[in-house]
């Protein structure tokens, strides 16, 4: 698989440069030389979702892994469904969130873990990452207990929730927990200067785990192949999707799986108040705001990363901006949307609802929608609870994890601090599992 750099269209890298470094030089964006294409999408989405999603990716990575090698990366990272729910004879919710942390993020974490020990052949690694919450948990619970890695994960303390922090903070091994007395920007900036040190970066064989990453969205198009896959053939006849955006990783895999055949009529780009996108497919003008803090928070990004990506795609095809109808929605309209489907009795989460909401009001007639749901509802219990005056059941693994100590250490906001960190855990596993 030959990927370019979109800033600089003669950096051409393979799969496993792109999978490692995560972002081209001039900090750009690695997308694919080419999109494979299945011309026989029915034989394609008759198989079951391991041998479909392991088909899809080999078509993706060529000849760098063979076909069996990606089955069985494929087998161990999707060992969880993504079932339809019917919510009407036309509305589907596609639940994304059945996976160990409880969210989308699971599909490409797992992914880009089973990537990086398919290619590493015994060489030590380490990850490091700044998570905000839901990031940290999905890679944490995809790297836990992988041989010759040790994950690092840089979280801003006190400022995730408890059930956030429980669930990749008390997991221990080869997984350790900062938490950085400073802001998530902070963190961000440490894991920056983290790459920037050439000497650190070859010492401890730091490698990219950020969510620009191009395996996590490679991983994301199998989904969509999925939701497709149970329907029948004449329900995949006038199709729309409602993808939740906030940095549009999500809405960049459905894009590659439309290029790929996927019989997909048209997409709902639906975001929160943070509406740089659905402003700019009206007017053509890029004018990000400040970001706005809203219930949504997942998707509080205003400058979004994987846009670069989506614009390529549409020029490949040809197609154009107005094929995608974006629509943005209030923190009132999203408390609107969750009751109005609790009604209905789907329980959902805010993310989930703005999709919801973005199908509901645009849908056409002999059109059939799904939405994707990108969270487990306990995942954002404080706000769900109150718009439904309800006390939610937290799942087994929140619950579990809520009981166990935290092992997280505090870190001064200070790269020579990390530094001595990084360097002292590298003596520690790296060089011991050697002697
Ligand atoms: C629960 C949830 N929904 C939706 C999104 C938006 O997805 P994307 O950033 O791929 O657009 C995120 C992103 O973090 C998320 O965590």
């Amino acid at each position: 698989m030959k990927l370019y750099n979109l800033l600089e269209k003669e950096e051409v890298v393979s799969f496993k440069d792109a999978l490692k470094r995560g972002l081209g030089s001039k900090r750009g964006l690695f997308f694919p030389c080419d999109i494979p294409f299945f011309d026989d999408i029915d034989a394609l989405l008759e198989k079951d979702f391991i041998s479909r999603s392991a088909q899809i990716l080999s078509a993706f990575i060529g000849d760098e892994l063979t076909g069996e090698t990606v089955r069985d990366m494929v087998e161990k990272a999707f060992c969880f469904p993504a079932p339809l729910v019917k919510l009407s004879s036309f509305i589907y919710a596609l639940e994304l969130f059945q996976g160990p942390t409880l969210a989308f993020k699971d599909f490409g974490a797992r992914f880009m873990a089973q990537s990086l020990m398919a290619f590493s052949k015994g060489e030590k690694i380490t990850i490091l990452t700044a998570t905000s919450g839901d990031t940290g948990a999905a890679v944490a619970h995809a790297f836990y207990e992988m041989e010759n890695i040790e994950v690092v994960i840089l979280y801003p303390k006190g400022k995730i929730s408890v059930l956030q922090e429980a669930l990749f903070c008390s997991l221990g091994k080869n997984i350790h927990t900062l938490a950085v007395n400073g802001t998530f920007d902070d963190c961000q900036s440490l894991v920056k200067a983290a790459f920037d040190d050439e000497k650190l970066k070859q010492s401890i064989g730091l490698n990219s785990a950020n969510s620009i990453n191009i395996s996590r969205v490679m991983a994301q198009i199998c989904y969509y192949f999925e939701g497709l896959a149970q329907l029948s053939k004449s329900q995949r006849e006038n199709l729309v999707l409602s993808v939740p955006c906030g940095n549009f990783g999500n809405l960049t895999a459905g894009l590659l799986a439309k290029a790929m055949g996927a019989p997909i009529k048209r997409f709902i780009v639906a975001t929160n108040a943070n509406d740089t996108v659905p402003r700019y497919l009206k007017t053509k003008k890029w004018l990000p705001h400040k970001t706005i803090p809203t219930l949504s928070n997942a998707m509080d990004v205003s400058q979004p990363n994987n846009w670069p990506r989506i614009e390529e795609i549409l020029r490949l095809k040809n197609e154009k901006l107005t094929d995608l109808e974006g629509i943005s929605f209030t923190d009132k309209e999203t408390l609107e949307s969750l009751q109005s489907l609790f009604e209905k009795g789907y329980l959902c989460e805010p993310h989930g609802a703005i999709a919801y909401r973005g199908l509901s009001t645009n849908l056409k007639e002999k059109e059939l929608g799904l939405f994707l749901c990108t969270a487990h509802p306990a995942k954002f219990k404080e706000t769900v609870d109150l718009a439904l005056k309800q006390d939610i059941p937290l799942p087994d693994i929140l619950k579990k994890h809520a009981k166990m100590p935290l092992l997280s250490l505090e870190l001064e906001n200070d790269f020579k601090v990390l530094r001595v960190f990084l360097m002292d855990l590298k003596r520690k596993t790296h060089d011991d599992k050697k002697e």
